[in-house]
């Protein structure tokens, strides 16, 4: 039997109740991880902490948007597990999907309340607790194929992913002086409850959907295959890796579709 590769350290998730942070959840749990689930969905996180039943997990509310909340929610980890060694800052809201000719100011600023300011005062509060701790973390974000390329989502989302990377960057600059990587995952379309009350559609329509536009055939992505992105980042199997964005997407990023037909 291999060691679970994330054997005594400490994670806290955020947008932990649903989707990718979820998956991510489980995934990290079996991997011996300590985690906090921290979401604003109190009953879905609950939840998700009974159905893995495990003494190493515990739900706390988190609104990212209230700074407050978010040091609250690293204190609680601190205090529960006795440290942080793992930050996945998840929680991503999709946000109006008007044209630009008719953009929502508002919706556009609570999206980049959610995904970009949300995510870095997670960044600020969770990087203090390991700077003060001298622990070599691991924080990695979830971005989106929406950070690589535009039309790939409304224009408030595109815009926060593109500054998500950004602030990865950014962040990872100054966070390596303390042996401490920043990294995101950018994932293509999945049947999360994020893609489908957006859309309004079932998942399986939103599978059909995206399987029809992916570059890579014959797979189904699923919020698994992120989660599985997010153990490799968070584990020592990538020590050096920092400052990087890596697409869950197949291949669709980097391939001009309209080039496909000729
Ligand atoms: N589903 C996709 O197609 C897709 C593709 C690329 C990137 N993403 C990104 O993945 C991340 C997770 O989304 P998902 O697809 O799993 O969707 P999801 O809706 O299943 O999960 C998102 C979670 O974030 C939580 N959340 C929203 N606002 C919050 C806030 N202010 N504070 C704390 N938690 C909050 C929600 O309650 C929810 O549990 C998001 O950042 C999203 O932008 C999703």
């Amino acid at each position: 039997m291999s060691k679970p590769r994330l054997e005594g350290k400490v994670a806290l998730v955020t947008g932990a109740a649903s989707g990718i942070g979820e998956e991510a959840v489980r995934l990290f749990a079996e991997n011996g991880a300590f985690i906090v689930v921290a979401d604003v969905q109190d009953d879905l996180g609950h939840q998700v902490v009974a159905s893995i039943g495990s003494e190493k997990i515990s739900y706390h509310h988190c609104d990212v948007r209230d700074e407050k909340q978010v040091e609250e929610t690293v204190n609680y980890t601190l205090e529960k597990y006795g440290s942080l060694d793992i930050l996945f800052s998840n929680a991503g809201v999709i946000g109006p999907l008007n044209s630009i000719l008719e953009l929502d100011i508002n919706g556009f600023d609570n999206t980049m309340a959610t995904n970009v300011r949300g995510v870095a005062s997670t960044i600020k509060h969770g990087a203090r607790a390991m700077v003060a701790r001298k622990i070599r973390g691991s924080i990695i974000c979830t971005a989106s194929v929406a950070a690589c390329i535009g039309g790939a989502g409304p224009h408030g989302y595109t815009t926060s992913k593109h500054a998500l990377v950004g602030l990865v960057r950014s962040a990872c600059q100054e966070l390596g002086a303390h042996g401490i990587r920043v990294n995101c995952i950018s994932p293509f379309g999945i049947a999360t409850p994020l893609a489908c009350g957006a859309y309004n559609l079932e998942p399986s329509q939103v599978e059909s959907n995206t399987c029809a536009v992916a570059n890579l055939k014959g797979i189904v992505l699923k919020a698994k295959h992120v989660a599985e992105a997010a153990l490799f980042l968070a584990s020592d199997e990538s020590a050096y890796i920092s400052g990087h964005n890596l697409p869950v997407d197949g291949g669709f990023s980097v391939v001009n579709h309209s080039l496909s037909a000729m």
